[in-house]
């Protein structure tokens, strides 16, 4: 199974919902690769915020390791599930799709909701993480079927 999560700038909300799911599967040794890559290419190559970094730490996850990825029209065949963290970053991959194949692929990470962005508000770098966590936690029982 390899999964994408996807965000803009793939510094913030992505690398935690990377981090964090990817933590899980491993612990149930479930052979799955979690990847995040970023519709915008502004951050590539870069660490995630230390924001993010400081609050997965909290709940006991490490993606200090992480590096900034762009999307990529390839990653539509690469992946078996792509998350993405809002309705923006809905419209610009499925713009990028030229099959249905690859748009069933797509979904919302949250349940017809978004994660909010917390790039520009330090407070909400922690409920963020937290809701993340929480739905990696039921993604992790919705595909492991
Ligand atoms: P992310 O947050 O999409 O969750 O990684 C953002 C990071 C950077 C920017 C915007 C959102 N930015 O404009 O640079």
């Amino acid at each position: 199974m390899k999964i994408l999560m996807v965000c803009l700038g793939n510094i913030c909300r992505s690398p935690l919902a990377h981090g964090i799911l990817q933590h899980l599967a491993d612990q149930e040794n479930l052979g799955w690769q979690v990847h995040s890559a970023g519709t915008g290419n502004w951050h590539v190559g870069n660490p995630p915020d230390r924001r993010s970094v400081l609050a997965a730490r909290n709940l006991g996850y490490d993606i200090g390791a992480q590096r900034a990825r762009h999307f990529s029209t390839s990653f539509f065949n690469e992946y078996d599930h792509i998350l993405v963290m809002d309705k923006n970053n809905l419209r610009d991959v499925l713009q990028l799709t030229e099959t249905q194949e690859h748009r069933n692929k797509i979904k919302l990470f949250l349940i017809d909701d978004e994660v909010t962005d917390p790039y520009y508000d330090n407070d909400l770098f922690d409920p963020v993480s937290r809701q993340v966590e929480q739905r990696c936690k039921e993604i992790l029982e919705e595909l492991r079927g």
